[in-house]
């Protein structure tokens, strides 16, 4: 299998500035190299293009609409013409807003090859806000509601069909911020929310258990991993921090356990801020733990 990594730097969707540092730190921690030292076939895609951030405050609801939606079609574009090239696309964020345009092309291939497309959501954020029920206006709130068809055309439609996603092929795991009108949503549209009580309660490796329950040899397994999942403890590099989450460990098995399946076939990897890390600790954290999804094991050869 050949990956592609393609960055996204840009940090349109978020309210904090920085995010856009992220594709430049991951490789200053040698994401490619340490991939490549495992025996894959590794290709820099180099980065996309897209507005600058021009730090406004929200119109409606949303900060950045206009160049959420360009950044947006350009990960759409180069994500899905990676699936159809065969090679499996690292998105490298930027941003978690750009989940909208990953997921929807990932989804797109998905119905042309017949496939089941099995999402895993791993976020502190639940990411399900609307224009309406949003605290901030930033659209890296909004990208689950967004893949499920609920939001303006332009953001719901860059994949072709709305909506992009069925509330069942999306399951979230390590969630513990979530907005008052947010939690409505999450009810409404019956996401299947592996929050940290459940994690607390039942341990990570049960959870995964759950979570990837169903998965089988006809499953694409997409793995969004917004950075701020982890415990910010161990991971400061990120712009919205939420204490309490997984430690370093429980992560590290929840990637292998993913790894384990062998249907992890797309992944974001958003959110990581270098503005708010420290000595790129979050970058390197992050580079092994990726490791780990692509079968990095200290025993399995
Ligand atoms: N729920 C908050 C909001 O809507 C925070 C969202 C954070 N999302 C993220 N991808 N880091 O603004
Ligand atoms: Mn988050
Ligand atoms: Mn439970
Ligand atoms: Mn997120």
């Amino acid at each position: 299998k050949q990956l592609r990594l393609i960055g996204a730097p840009t940090d349109i969707g978020a309210g904090r500035r920085g995010a856009s540092m992220g594709p430049e730190a991951l490789r200053v921690a040698n994401l490619q190299q340490a991939l490549q030292q495992h025996g894959l076939n590794v290709t820099d895609g180099g980065d996309l293009s897209g507005p600058a951030n021009p730090q406004q405050g929200p119109v409606d609801g949303f900060r950045h609409l206009e160049q959420v939606v360009a950044w947006n079609r350009s990960v759409h574009e180069a994500v899905h013409a990676t699936l159809q090239q065969g090679q499996l696309p690292v998105l490298l964020g930027g941003d978690h807003a750009l989940a909208i345009g990953s997921i929807a092309a990932v989804a797109q291939y998905c119905r042309e090859q017949g496939k089941k497309l099995l999402v895993l959501w791993l976020d502190a954020h639940a990411d399900a806000n609307t224009n309406t029920s949003t605290p901030t206006g930033n659209i890296h709130g909004m990208p689950v509601t967004s893949l499920l068809g609920i939001g303006p055309d332009q953001l719901t439609s860059i994949g072709g069909k709305v909506p992009a996603l069925q509330p069942d092929a999306i399951r979230q795991i390590g969630i513990r911020s979530v907005d008052r009108e947010e939690k409505q949503h999450l009810h409404e549209l019956g996401l299947r929310v592996y929050d940290m009580r459940h994690i607390d309660e039942h341990g990570m490796r049960v959870t995964m258990e759950q979570a990837l329950s169903g998965i089988d040899a006809d499953t694409h397994l997409h793995v969004s991993f917004d950075i701020d999942f982890l415990d910010p403890a161990v991971a400061p590099g990120v712009g919205t921090a939420v204490p309490g989450g997984p430690t370093y460990r429980e992560t590290q098995l929840c990637m292998e356990m993913i790894a384990d399946t062998g249907r992890l076939a797309s992944l974001d990897v958003m959110e990581l801020n270098p503005a708010c890390d420290v000595r790129n600790q979050t970058a390197e954290l992050v580079v092994e733990l990726v490791e780990s999804l692509f079968g990095k094991s200290t025993l399995i050869r």
